[in-house]
């Protein structure tokens, strides 16, 4: 089986109801994003930022995943598949994905503010409540925050996620600005025979050397169109 792999942003979450970060209207234009998403904002005013989070996780269970979401999970009857997400969301895992790397963490799930990658200090959050309280503790008995990979910490699941790149026979990049490194920096894991898609209704900022096919739609059409490339009729 040829081995496929999936590197996500935003905007394929973004047919799902979830707004992106960057474009017009996007999250870091209504919170400022050192004040909601970096470690020193935490450190600053943590109620606010468990507040924030707090919310997003109520927003999350409005929403379901989106076509995108289900035809990258339909993939696997045929492809050995990897999906790398720069996404908090659990689109992926609801849409029927079974690998799955979060590269800047994961909103169900809590952790310590000590340590927060200390695996045996992450939960999940219960599905009828998922609220953050200042005041609840981690099983080290500091706060509990969220389980979120903020501006200012460090990468962990970039070294595996660059590992499955490596090995791709076809990188498919679905809905990410290419701004925030080091997710931006995997394209350059790929080996000399991978072939890149990429999928965004806009123009990218991408290695031109790469040779990467640009579908131009969003998640859930550009979807239909890479099925039909990969597995034609
Ligand atoms: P961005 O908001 O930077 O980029 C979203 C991308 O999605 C843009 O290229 C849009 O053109 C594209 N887009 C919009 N609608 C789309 C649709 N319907 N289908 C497909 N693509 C669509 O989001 P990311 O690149 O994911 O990190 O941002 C990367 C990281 O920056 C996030 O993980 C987050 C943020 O700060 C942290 O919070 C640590």
């Amino acid at each position: 089986m040829k081995k496929l792999v999936f590197l996500t942003g935003a905007g394929m979450s973004a047919e799902s109801g979830i707004s992106t970060f960057r474009d017009s209207g996007g999250l870091w234009e209504k919170y400022p994003v050192e004040a909601v998403a970096s470690i020193e904002g935490y450190n600053r005013n943590p109620e606010l930022v468990q507040n924030f989070y707090n919310m997003r996780r109520t927003e999350l269970k409005k929403v379901t995943p989106n076509e995108g979401h289900k035809l990258v999970a339909c993939l696997e009857k045929d492809y050995d598949v990897t999906v790398i997400t720069q996404n908090v969301d659990d689109l992926h895992e609801r849409a029927g994905s079974h690998h799955i790397i979060h590269l800047h963490g994961e909103l169900m799930k809590a952790t310590s503010s000590r340590h927060p990658n200390d695996p045996n200090c992450i939960i999940t959050l219960p599905e009828d409540n998922p609220i953050i309280h200042m005041g609840d503790k981690a099983k080290d008995g500091s706060q509990l925050r969220p389980f979120i990979v903020w501006f200012g910490e460090s990468v962990p699941m970039i070294e595996p996620a660059a590992k499955e790149v490596e090995k791709a026979d076809i990188l498919v990049v679905i809905g990410t600005s290419l701004n925030v490194y080091p997710a931006a920096g995997l394209l350059n894991f790929t080996n000399s025979h991978c072939k890149i898609y990429l999928i965004d209704p806009q123009n990218v900022p991408y290695n031109p050397n790469l040779g990467i096919l640009h579908i131009m739609k969003g998640a859930s059409e550009g979807m239909k169109e890479l099925c039909e490339i990969l597995n034609p009729r």
